[in-house]
């Protein structure tokens, strides 16, 4: 990612200000993060692989009358979760921390800050691998046919942003943007799954050890997201403004593709996999859980006074996130 790549207004004073402010969340990394002080989980899967509650279609009746499976369907769900989480760190954070830990940011970063950049590289390719490991169990365990996930939601939308944009922004700012957002959105996943008591303890586990080392990522982007932000002259806001909502629907919105796939695995025709799904998720209560799920970055993206301008407000409005 190299800097000439971005597209981005001059350094201001007030971001050196801002910047010179920084305190890192990572004093105690060594003690606490996973990469640098514990072990890979070992266990073998014993209770459910995930949260029902986390896995809408698990309860509809198609699903939830059969046991066997409904818990194919919590056990792919787990599945779709680790491969997201992979490709996320492998193709998109760590790409971003590299170029932040090299100096090619658009913004000028302390030494801390590209360490702490490089710090939170360390975290996510061990997050990678405790999570192929999982994965690897969770296959095994319940037979489960890979080719079923596919590719997530969040990277086909990306993918089709950046196409769709790249005559006007920089592919590289909207990668950065996108992972800004990403790392400051803890999901129900990683909050709800380490404390549900019927869920395997090695899954809880692993869920734990990354929402532990998230928690600090959010802080370090949290910082990261305004500087970046006042940066870009009002031209490059308006341009990325209106991709913002988009990046967040990314991230959160349930994956159908891949529902849809796994229905047709597990037997029902074309016909029944789209009504399964039409029941499943209402428009109004998707964009309602969004919303709620979004409610951290969209303070943070309040605070940095992204919604100053009409233009940009709108198109929150435009997908239901104001
Ligand atoms: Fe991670
Ligand atoms: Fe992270």
């Amino acid at each position: 990612m190299p800097s000439s790549l971005f597209t981005v207004s001059n350094f201001s004073s007030v971001n050196q200000v801002i910047n010179k402010a920084y305190r890192t969340p990572f004093k105690h990394w060594d003690e606490f993060s996973w990469i640098r002080s514990k072990p890979m989980q070992q266990d073998s899967i014993s209770g459910l692989p995930f949260s029902p509650e986390l896995v809408p279609l698990a309860s509809h009746q198609a699903i939830a009358t059969d046991p066997n499976r409904w818990m194919t369907v919590l056990a792919y769900r787990l599945l779709a979760h680790l491969q997201f989480t992979t490709l996320l760190e492998l193709n998109h954070v760590n790409p971003v921390c590299s170029a932040l830990a090299q100096g090619k940011a658009p913004i000028s970063l302390t030494t801390e800050q590209k360490n702490d950049a490089l710090r939170i590289y360390c975290d996510e390719g061990g997050h990678a691998l405790f999570v192929e490991n999982l994965s690897k169990k969770v296959k095994e365990t319940f037979n489960l046919d890979h080719s079923v996930i596919g590719q997530p939601q969040f990277e086909r939308t990306l993918d089709r942003l950046i196409l769709e944009n790249q005559t006007r922004i920089s592919p590289n700012l909207i990668k950065l943007f996108f992972v800004s957002i990403s790392e400051t959105l803890v999901t129900k996943v990683l909050k709800d799954v380490p404390s549900d008591p019927r869920v395997a303890p090695v899954v809880r586990d692993v869920i734990n050890d990354h929402a532990v080392d998230e928690s600090l990522h959010s802080v370090y982007f949290r910082h990261l997201f305004p500087i970046l932000w006042h940066h870009l002259s009002p031209d490059e806001q308006e341009k990325i403004g209106q991709l913002l909502p988009q990046l967040v629907w990314a991230f959160l919105t349930p994956d159908r593709q891949y529902e849809y796939n796994l229905l047709r695995h597990l037997g029902f025709n074309k016909e029944e996999a789209k009504a399964i799904l039409e029941e499943v998720y209402l428009p109004q209560e998707v964009a309602a859980e969004v919303k709620q799920a979004a409610k951290p970055t969209l303070k943070m993206f309040e605070s940095s006074d992204v919604f100053s301008m009409l233009s940009i407000q709108q198109a929150f409005a435009d997908y239901e996130l104001l």
